[in-house]
């Protein structure tokens, strides 16, 4: 697939996808959500890729939002079948095995804070504002907002945001858990990078099953202490849980090598 809306690179195991439409405001059209999904199918088995980083272009905006033009010709039909795809898509960032971190550099509202809420982890600037303003277009969030923000925030601060449409800013959705952390502008992919160069250190096996197991909390069905019993056990089929212990015991610094034993 061409990309003409997304940039990504791959450098020292970290994939950065950069949502690329500046003069939008990085609006995800379909064409957009299109070829982020396609990177993320490939990416996800690829083991050259470690930890994905999402961000938006330019200064301004990390994500501002589903592209409002394409929704003047959409019935309800229509309507739904955007909706499941968004929400298939956000989900397999939610469930994809490795950490996905998002490095929101501006307005994250609509669709743009939907996926900032698929990810594991999201670091913010300064000047980030965040929203979910859909009932001013006369529409409610239908890329997973209704239940990621309330999960996230709790159920009332999140009817009140959406309720209002009200923007906020990065402080105040640090203080709300919506945020990990928030930082300067100019400092932020330095952040991300600290960020990532922690969670690299550590073993990739397990960290798969860290988030097999905390998702797994909000999975309908699932009993999430029967999952992490599974996922535990889990983390003995690889070479790593062994390197692990073996080096707790002979004082030194694990040396994982992120695969699972075979033998
Ligand atoms: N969909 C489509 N285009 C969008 C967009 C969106 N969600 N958000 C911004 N844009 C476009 C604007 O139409 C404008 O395009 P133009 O220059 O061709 O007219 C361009 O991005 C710049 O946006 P603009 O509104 O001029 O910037 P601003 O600084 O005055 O305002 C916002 C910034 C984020 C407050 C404003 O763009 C906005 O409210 N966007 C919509 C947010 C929203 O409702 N998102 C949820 C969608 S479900």
């Amino acid at each position: 697939m061409n990309y003409e809306n997304i940039l990504h690179h791959t450098e020292n195991n970290v994939l950065t996808i950069t949502i690329n439409r500046p003069d939008k405001l990085n609006a995800l059209n379909s064409a957009t959500l299109m070829e982020l999904n396609d990177m993320l199918v490939k990416s996800r088995n690829n083991d050259d890729v470690h930890v994905l980083v999402i961000t938006g272009a330019g200064q301004k905006a990390f994500v501002a939002g589903a592209d409002i033009a394409e929704f003047t010709s959409l019935d309800a039909e229509g309507g739904r079948m955007l909706s499941k795809r968004g929400n298939q898509i956000f989900a397999s960032i939610e469930n994809y095995p490795k950490p996905v971190i998002a490095a929101v550099n501006g307005f994250a509202l609509g669709g743009g804070l939907e996926l900032a809420l698929s990810c594991h982890i999201r670091i913010a600037s300064d000047n980030a504002r965040m929203g979910l303003p859909e009932v001013t277009l006369g529409l409610i969030p239908g890329y997973g907002g209704t239940q990621r923000l309330s999960q996230m925030i709790g159920k009332g601060k999140a009817f009140e945001m959406i309720f209002t449409a009200d923007m906020i800013k990065a402080d105040e959705a640090l203080n709300l858990g919506l945020l990990n952390a928030v930082v300067p502008q100019a400092e932020l992919m330095n952040k991300v990078a600290e960020l990532v160069e922690k969670i690299k250190s550590k073993s990739r096996v397990a960290i798969s099953h860290v988030i097999a197991a905390v998702n797994a909390n909000y999975k309908d069905g699932v009993n999430g202490f029967e999952a992490e019993i599974e996922e535990f056990g889990k983390c003995f089929e690889s070479v790593d849980a062994k390197e692990g212990a073996q080096a707790f015991i002979e004082k030194r610094k694990a040396n994982f090598v992120g695969t699972v034993d075979k033998a």
